[in-house]
């Protein structure tokens, strides 16, 4: 799919016009073209596609919709090139307040599928732009895209092994250092919560807890965070079967946190990266955590744990404790972590939470313009007393009566949460339907926003 936005090719692509409704009759100046939109309804809605052939029957032009001017989406792209019959394409005009490598992208992430247990041939879709460097918008795409194979792959073939096979080879792509901690060794190396939550897994599965390091030590730490449960079965707090279904998805957080450190050290962003990801299975077995148990945690605090389906802000509260020890400029953390989150603002819309103003207008702002939603949500602080235990200094299911599941989970993290602004984000990384773009499965979420973020807080770009 990464070659299916290029600069150059032999011939030139069909062209591709994009239009809005608004400016529909002043484009449709041809009198045999006008014929074949009023014909096909082609209004330019969103979406909406007029393709023009020539008298040989085979494609001249091709008119792609983008709806009224006012309330264009970078994202429609996505929906183009599974319209397209095969071949290459060519833009002829950008539409206004439209950058050229960013409609690329959208086109680019709307070439993806995930092929990997299926033989059918890729659709064979380009998009020809010339004059323009894709390079970074390539890139982007390409890290999206591992982000979204790893979330569609199964459990039973992306274990905490995998992921750290995965994150080698991006590691070594890029000259990264990694270093990563297994089994047993995470209770010698002071990770008790992460070993706690994958213990019950098989020796083949046992957790890990992988960091990545890259970029000069000079520059300032920017620590990129992910849960990486790769199946969430609750625990002996077993889900019910229609939960679980899905929860080989459950290390989306850490699938985007591999693909924004990707886009990082693809960018050679000048910041000193370090990506944590404890990769563990939630599994069932004698040796499992129980309701009830006590957990020590590397910051010293104890978690009762009320509730074994939790377990995504225990290994999470490690990582965070890990992340205080580098002195980051900067936290930000990924994760499939309530069922609330979804509740609140449904699968297409991520929530953030900081307490940094300054922070979240960043990522608002860069949301905003790459096309990639979040919603900022409170770390309201009334609600904290629903996280005390009676015998421990917190719990992990807090007490019913707060309600707000994304909410108690964001201030259970904060109270691990390093020096320095921080920013989690409770990601549902998944397509629950498919719509034009948007296979049904696995996505990349709030990622190439926190990139432009990134970017913009480090670089000045
Ligand atoms: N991985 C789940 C959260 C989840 C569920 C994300 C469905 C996306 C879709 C997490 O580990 C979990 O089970 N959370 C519980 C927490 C509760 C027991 C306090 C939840 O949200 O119900
Ligand atoms: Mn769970
Ligand atoms: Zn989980």
């Amino acid at each position: 799919m990464t070659d299916a936005i290029i600069e150059t090719s032999e011939r030139p692509g069909t062209p591709v016009h994009l239009v809005t409704s608004d400016s529909l009759d002043a484009v449709l100046a041809e009198t045999f073209v006008q014929g074949l939109a009023q014909a096909a309804d082609f209004k330019a809605r969103a979406g909406q596609i007029l393709i023009v052939p020539n008298d040989q029957g085979k494609v001249r032009e091709v008119y792609f919709g983008l709806g009224s001017q006012a309330g264009i989406n970078l994202q429609t792209l996505r929906g183009l090139p599974a319209k397209l019959p095969p071949g290459d394409f060519t833009l002829t005009t950008l539409p206004e307040g439209l950058d050229a490598a960013d409609l690329a992208l959208a086109f680019a992430q709307g070439t993806y599928r995930f092929d990997r247990y299926k033989t059918r041939d890729p659709a064979g879709v380009r998009l020809v732009m010339p004059g323009v460097d894709l390079a970074e918008a390539r890139q982007i795409a390409q890290a999206c895209a591992l982000a979204r194979d790893m979330i569609n792959t199964p459990a039973n073939d992306l274990g905490p092994l995998q992921i750290e096979t995965l994150a080698r080879d991006v590691a070594q792509t890029f000259g990264a250092e990694i270093t990563v901690i297994t089994g047993d060794d995470l209770l010698t190396h002071n990770y008790p919560a992460v070993h706690a939550v994958g213990r019950a897994a098989v020796p083949h599965r046992a957790s890990r807890m992988i960091e990545l390091t890259w970029g000069q030590p000079d520059h300032p730490v920017v620590v990129v965070i992910g849960k990486g449960v790769v199946f969430d079965t609750g625990g002996l707090d077993i889900k019910p079967s229609s939960s679980m279904r899905f929860m080989k998805k459950d290390m989306g957080g850490a699938a985007h946190a591999l693909a924004l450190g990707r886009m990082i050290m693809a960018g050679k962003l000048p910041l000193r990266l370090i990506v944590l990801i404890p990769a563990v299975e939630n599994a069932i077995s004698g040796d499992a955590m129980r309701p009830g148990d006590i957990l020590s945690t590397r910051k010293g605090l104890t978690i009762e744990v009320g509730n074994t389906d939790a377990e995504g802000r225990l290994i999470l509260a490690d990582a965070l404790t890990r992340a205080d020890e580098l002195n980051p400029a900067l936290t930000l953390d990924l994760a499939t972590l309530t069922g609330a989150a979804r509740v609140a603002l449904g699968p297409q819309l991520p929530p953030f939470f900081t307490d940094d103003e300054d922070l979240a207008r960043q990522i608002e702002q860069a949301a905003q313009t790459t096309g990639d939603p979040v919603w900022r949500l409170p770390l309201w602080k009334g609600y904290l007393d629903s996280l005390d235990s009676d015998i421990a200094d917190i719990r992990n299911d807090p007490d019913g009566w707060a309600q707000a599941g994304a909410m108690t989970a964001a201030l259970f993290l904060q109270r691990f949460a390093p020096k320095g602004p921080w920013a989690h984000f409770d990601i549902f990384a998944w397509n629950p339907r498919s719509r034009p773009g948007f296979p049904s499965g696995g996505e990349a979420q709030a990622i190439r926003g926190l990139y432009q973020m990134l970017r913009t807080r480090f670089h000045g770009v």
